[in-house]
């Protein structure tokens, strides 16, 4: 997730530097937007080398790339911790007098604001109006914590600990308490110790969907067939063989909300698997492997209230129609066809796909696979709420 992380200057901004580090080390991408008055509790420096971004926080410099515009449109999410209350109360009247304020009216992303001050500030009238306005506008306000404050004093204001305010960060999307399982990758169908049958699937697209997912607030599981991919944001599962893919699939499916069926199947497998290499002086100039059909494992699935969405790869026809008759044959709510003639599409981190619907309805999408991957996960939230 790309999330934009304003700071204000309150005493709390300190606490800014454990919010990155947490959110890097999880693999979020983050670019800091700290005020003036930030920048008197916390120094850019740190900022930067935690961010791994350059902190360029004026609105007067660096004008011609707009840049309240182009953060805006980058984040997935606007978080700004801490918020002070005169922040609080510059948003929810509109102040833009600073390249925050300008983002906060130029970005159509997600935004959560963690308030931190005084109880005195906090109840006041006047922030207690300010908060009501931001939440009327659908803006998420984490409620401070209650603890010591900056003097002798405690009570309510304390900035939340970071666990707390990355927790919301994730939890409240769209698939919040709903489980996704995604399959990735190509399967491998051994024919003997060191030969299989595969395809040239990357996997990327499967990956790109498991972490729009897991962004969207969902508790993923990526069944990764022969990838090299690693995440401590949610469950991978790794396997080789459409047997193995077929295992997973049938344990992970029970009580999940979602199936996303992006791997590339073999569709057929060695009747029998050789034990020892073959060796070409014992088969001759020309010989044959004998295959039989695999089962195909999304058709299969039957889980009470679960989302079917598929994929389709497919090289001549008219792709639309084509990916309407493997959405009826597959039992699918939804399913994404690509064109892979001549090798497009795979490895490839753009792509152009055509989705169809249960409905009738038909969407073409072209771009990275990761902004692909986000609309079909907000075709997946409509359909689960
Ligand atoms: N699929 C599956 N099990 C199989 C084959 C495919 O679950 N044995 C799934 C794929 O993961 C994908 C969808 O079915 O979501 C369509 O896969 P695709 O390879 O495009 O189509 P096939 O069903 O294999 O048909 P064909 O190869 O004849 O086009």
């Amino acid at each position: 997730m790309r999330v934009l992380l304003g700071i204000t200057g309150g005493i709390a901004a300190y606490k800014s530097a454990e919010i990155i580090r947490n959110l890097t080390e999880l693999g979020h991408e983050v670019r800091v937007l700290p005020t003036e008055n930030a920048l008197r509790f916390i120094g850019a420096t740190t900022l930067e080398a935690l961010s791994h971004n350059v902190v360029d926080a004026g609105l007067y410099t660096d004008v011609e790339s707009v840049k309240h515009i182009e953060l805006g449109q980058w984040a997935d999410v606007v978080l700004v911790a801490p918020a002070t209350a005169s922040f609080v109360a510059r948003t929810a009247a509109g102040i833009a007098d600073d390249l925050l304020g300008n983002v906060m009216l130029a970005t159509k992303a997600r935004i959560i604001v963690a308030p931190a001050m005084h109880t005195e500030m906090w109840f006041n009238e006047a922030t207690v109006e300010n908060v009501k306005i931001l939440r009327e506008r659908g803006i998420e306000v984490i409620e401070p914590a209650s603890g010591r404050l900056t003097g002798e004093d405690s009570g309510i204001g304390r900035l939340p600990d970071t666990e707390t305010i990355v927790a919301a960060l994730l939890a409240s999307g769209g698939l919040s308490g709903k489980r996704v399982i995604v399959t990735a990758g190509g399967t491998r169908e051994p024919i003997d110790p060191v030969r299989f049958i595969g395809n040239y699937s990357s996997g990327k697209q499967g990956i790109a969907i498991a972490v729009a997912a897991a962004d969207a607030g969902a508790k993923v599981t990526l069944i990764a067939a022969n990838l090299d991919f690693a995440t401590t944001r949610f469950d991978v599962i790794r396997v080789e063989t459409v047997a193995e893919l077929q295992v997973a699939v049938r344990n992970s499916t029970t009580g999940a909300d979602a199936l996303v069926m992006s791997a590339a199947v073999s569709d057929y497998r060695v009747r029998t698997e050789s034990a020892t290499k073959l060796k070409k002086s014992n088969l001759g100039e020309t010989t044959s492997i004998e295959l039989v059909a695999n089962p195909d494992i999304l058709s299969e699935v039957d889980v009470p209230g679960l989302l079917k969405v598929g994929f389709a790869a497919e090289t001549n026809g008219d792709l639309s129609d084509l990916a309407k008759l493997k959405l009826e044959s597959k039992g699918c709510q939804l399913l994404v066809a690509n064109d892979v003639s001549n090798g497009a599409v795979f490895g490839a981190n753009e792509t152009s796909v055509v989705v169809v619907d249960d409905a009738g309805g038909e969407t073409r999408l072209t771009g990275s696979k990761s902004d692909v991957a986000k609309v079909l996960i907000q075709k997946i939230v409509e359909r689960l709420s």
